[in-house]
């Protein structure tokens, strides 16, 4: 999961409060806790990556299945043990709950878990540092209301100076919510319905973002290819529009995004694989299943052949284009025959990289209430067999890297001397040993020759 770490670079203000945020689940949610940090460094509040430092925990959870949900309470557990400690030497601990837990449980949370002092859900971050005051003043606050303001515009803007340590990869939200309410998913509930930032916004935040050195941009969204908005002169735009229009922002070098569904890659967006280099050769297009039965239960509304000629389309287009999936297994109802259509459609499409889960029948979702759940140890069976299966084609394609010369993004110093991390094309992280002449800088864009393609690392020279 990710942990976000907080910027060390900016200088304590003397006696600032501090922050530790600790944050799972999906990449919005990374994006969302870099924002609220720097919301909170509006109010006072410094990041710390050491929670013993801090006067301020702040969980960001996940909701996606019960394991991801049930977490944040073991963490809770955790913080109320060390509030009692604190109290004794009368220094206060706050504590909030911020995410998809918070938007799906709300005051629930405070009741199972007395020690939370504010709850606060994904659509509502800009009333963070309102709402940490009123909790200051002891009331225990609960914003979960979906906000018809847009919580984009009213986050402070990210300074140059705090995105620099960043790196010099990003991930920029271009679209949150999600409209397709597929039966298992607790999405559409914990982020509310599809909305797209508007052109000038994305714009602006990329070029905020090339300013502070940022050379990858990855565009975010539960489901990033129906981001719409408009065009200059007011012409309907697709992502497919978006990502030709920030390919000829200088400064950005790479372009990705994800996740993407089936059903809203259209024909733009396939043509600017075509066409645009720097556009990454890297999908994420989930299927969740190769039954049709099980897709149509799903309500993914799509077959498993439009998937695979769906697929077929964008290689032809790209044939390097190294696909990535997730994938559901014991989804109520399905038989053996429709696990052996899953394994079919992995053989077809050859997976350079997935995530697969056990299905987890979440609150509230259709499929919760469906019959002829699968029992846990078959879900657990099917996904062993089917992980053997997305593992041995990970490995492959890893392994298939042997020999070849690519561009990699410099990102970072390596574990060892002599040694620095680049990411490929096809995200897989490259490891540089540098020759003695070599002078590579993190943000360069070099080309390198993979001289060890092994089951979890690649090794390479500059070429
Ligand atoms: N918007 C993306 C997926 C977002 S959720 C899409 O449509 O594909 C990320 C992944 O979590 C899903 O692709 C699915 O594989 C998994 N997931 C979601 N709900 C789940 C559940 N109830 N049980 C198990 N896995 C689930
Ligand atoms: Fe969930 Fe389906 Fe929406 Fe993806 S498309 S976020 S799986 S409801
Ligand atoms: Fe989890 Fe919410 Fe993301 S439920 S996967 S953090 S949208």
């Amino acid at each position: 999961m990710n942990e976000h770490v907080p910027n060390k670079d900016l200088q304590p203000l003397a006696n600032s409060k501090k922050v530790f945020v600790k944050t799972y689940g999906c990449q919005m949610n990374v994006y969302d806790s870099q924002r609220m940090t720097d919301s909170l460094g509006e109010s006072g509040y410094m990041p710390t990556d050491t929670v013993e430092d801090a006067d301020l925990v702040l969980i960001n959870t996940c909701h996606i299945r019960e394991k991801a949900a049930e977490k944040v309470y073991s963490q809770l557990g955790r913080l109320q043990k060390m509030k009692r400690a604190r109290a004794k030497i009368g220094r206060d601990l706050m504590v909030g709950v911020a995410g998809c837990v918070a938007q799906a449980e709300g005051s629930e949370i405070i009741r199972r878990a007395p020690v939370v002092d504010l709850v606060i859900g994904p659509t509502t971050y800009h009333r963070l540092p309102e709402a940490l005051e009123r909790a200051k003043s002891g009331e225990k606050v609960v914003e979960t209301d979906y906000a018809v303001e847009d919580k984009f515009e009213y986050l402070p803007q990210i300074n140059r100076e705090k995105t620099i340590s960043r790196g010099v990869t990003a991930f920029l939200t271009v679209q949150e919510g999600c409209d397709k309410f597929c039966t298992f998913c607790v999405v559409p509930y914990t982020r509310g319905s599809e909305v797209s930032r508007p052109l000038t916004q994305i714009l602006t935040e990329a070029r905020r973002l090339v300013d502070a050195g940022v050379k990858e941009v990855t565009l975010l969204g539960q489901n990033v290819n129906a981001w719409h908005g408009h065009g200059p002169d007011g012409s309907a735009w697709g992502l497919g529009e978006l990502l030709y229009h920030l390919a000829e922002i200088d400064g950005i070098e790479r372009l990705r995004y994800t996740t993407s569904h089936p059903r809203d890659m259209d024909d733009r967006l396939i043509e600017a694989h075509r066409d645009l280099p720097k556009l990454m050769p890297y999908l994420h297009l989930p299927v969740q299943a190769g039954s049709d039965r099980i897709l149509k239960a799903m309500n993914r509304k799509h077959t498993a052949a439009e998937y695979i000629a769906l697929i077929e389309r964008i290689r032809s287009v790209r044939p390097d284009m190294a696909i990535s999936g997730d994938f559901i297994t014991g989804f109520p109802g399905e038989t053996d025959e429709d696990f052996e259509a899953t394994m079919r459609l992995v053989e077809t499409v050859g997976y350079a990289q997935a995530f697969s889960f056990k299905y987890s029948p979440r609150p509230g979702t259709p499929g919760a209430d469906l019959p002829d759940h699968v029992p846990e140890e078959v879900k657990a069976e099917r996904l062993e067999r089917l992980q053997a299966l997305l593992f041995s084609q990970q490995t492959a394609f890893q392994q298939s890297m042997a020999d070849r010369t690519f561009d990699v993004l410099v990102e970072k110093p390596g574990r060892f001397e002599g040694q620095m991390v680049g990411r490929s094309p096809w995200l897989l992280p490259v490891i540089i040993e540098m020759k003695s002449n070599d002078n590579l800088k993190i943000g360069d864009i070099i080309k390198v020759r993979i001289t060890k393609a092994g089951t979890n690392s690649l090794h390479a020279e500059t070429a």
